[in-house]
């Protein structure tokens, strides 16, 4: 049985990031009213995670995953006022324009090679996207590469993306000298209004001098 009905379970059980974005398309214009009725709270957690780690002011900022841009009003209230949003769904990425909270929007995927120098960014944040069907571990190289040393990337990960070779994957990079963990949160539910939804956690990294 899916984990999740309707819109929701329908992106959790997509095959491949063309039906993904298909999918959320189809579900941007009516995004923002489902996840306030379910209690989202990624958004929150990730903004305050990023407020804890990066000072006011730092730019630019990457929001990969941006979706319909929740937090990119918020990064800009906070005292981040130079944001760039990242998404696979054009139809998404449309109402996060009719926000007018990013200086610019790209339709791009995460998981393969992104268009921006390295060390272009002074933080990224991305919530919602390490989950299931979306984006596992092979999204982690290119947003570090594109991080500056000593910037931070917040990521939420669902346990199941956590399990499947992620943890695996960030022990190796903090092996490496690559990232240091700046911040783990405890496992929290993302959507309280959600039936059986599967716990995720805040991750704060800290890109390293290389
Ligand atoms: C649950 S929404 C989260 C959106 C926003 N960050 C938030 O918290 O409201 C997941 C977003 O990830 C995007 N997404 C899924 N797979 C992606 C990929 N491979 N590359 C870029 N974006 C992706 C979807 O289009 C969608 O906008």
């Amino acid at each position: 049985m899916a984990e999740h009905e309707g819109a929701l379970g329908a992106v959790y059980e997509a095959k491949g990031a063309e039906e993904v974005a298909a999918l959320y398309d189809n579900w941007a214009s009516t995004y923002d009213a489902e996840m306030a009725q379910f209690g989202y709270r990624h958004p929150s957690i990730g903004l305050a995670l990023l407020a804890r780690h990066l000072a006011s002011g730092a730019a630019p900022l990457l929001d990969a995953g941006a979706g319909t841009g929740l937090i990119g009003e918020w990064l800009a209230i906070m005292g981040y006022p130079d944001v760039e949003a990242l998404d696979i769904s054009e139809g998404m990425l449309a109402v996060a324009r009719s926000k007018n909270a990013y200086r610019a929007l790209h339709t791009l995927a995460l998981g393969g090679p992104l268009p921006f120098a390295d060390g272009y960014f002074a933080g990224i944040i991305s919530t919602g996207v390490f989950t299931t069907g979306h984006v596992g571990a092979e999204g982690l190289d290119e947003l570090i590469r594109i991080c500056r040393p000593d910037g931070i990337i917040v990521l939420t990960v669902k346990n199941t993306v956590w399990e499947q070779g992620f943890a695996a994957r960030i022990q190796q990079l903090v092996a490496a000298r690559l990232v240091s963990i700046a911040e783990e949160t405890p496992p929290y539910v993302s959507m309280p209004g959600e039936k059986g939804t599967t716990p995720s956690r805040g991750l704060v990294l800290k890109v390293l001098p290389r």
